[in-house]
């Protein structure tokens, strides 16, 4: 089955809770995985997505299923656990999400990393994410990919 996408439920929720990224990259993606889950029962918009490699959860994502008031959606988080990364499941993760966000119809897909996130931009921009501006915008980069 290679990596795919389950929505977050009773029956996965605590294995992603223990999900996390390596001690150099908090800096750049602070937030643990409950923090999110706290957040999207007050944020009705966001969806969460387990990323499963076969079985195992590997990964996280946050993606909005409504878009803003300028027509797009945004993706808040996006994470592949330490002892799983650098073996293509986050590109093949992103491939995915971009894939279901293709079917709710959205043309632009926009997301934030920190600028020393070099891993992370340099991933989104091989997708053709890009930026929307040289400048930081509350700290990120911001990105957007725009969709035929
Ligand atoms: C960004 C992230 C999701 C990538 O996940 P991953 O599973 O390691 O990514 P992949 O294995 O699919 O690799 C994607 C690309 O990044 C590169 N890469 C991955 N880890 C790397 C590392 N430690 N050093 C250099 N390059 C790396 C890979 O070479 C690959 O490039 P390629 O496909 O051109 O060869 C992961 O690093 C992560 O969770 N980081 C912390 C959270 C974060 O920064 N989230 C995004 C911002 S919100």
């Amino acid at each position: 089955m290679g990596i795919h996408l389950k929505p977050v439920s009773v029956e996965n929720w605590y294995e992603c809770t223990k999900l996390k990224v390596k001690p150099e990259q908090q800096k750049v993606f602070p937030a643990p995985i409950v923090y999110w889950m706290a957040e999207s029962k007050f944020v009705d918009d966001f969806e969460l997505r387990a990323v499963y490699m076969e079985a195992d959860v590997v990964g996280f994502i946050v993606y909005c299923k409504n878009p803003d008031v300028d027509g797009n959606y945004w993706i808040p988080a996006f994470m592949i656990d330490a002892k799983h990364q650098g073996k293509g499941y986050g590109r093949s993760a992103l491939n995915k999400l971009i894939e279901i966000m293709s079917f709710m119809n959205c043309k632009r897909i926009m997301l934030g990393h920190r600028p020393d996130n070099r891993i992370a931009g340099e991933l989104y921009e091989s997708f053709s994410f890009k930026k929307v501006s040289e400048e930081v915008i509350d700290g990120e980069i911001v990105r957007l990919l725009q969709l035929p």
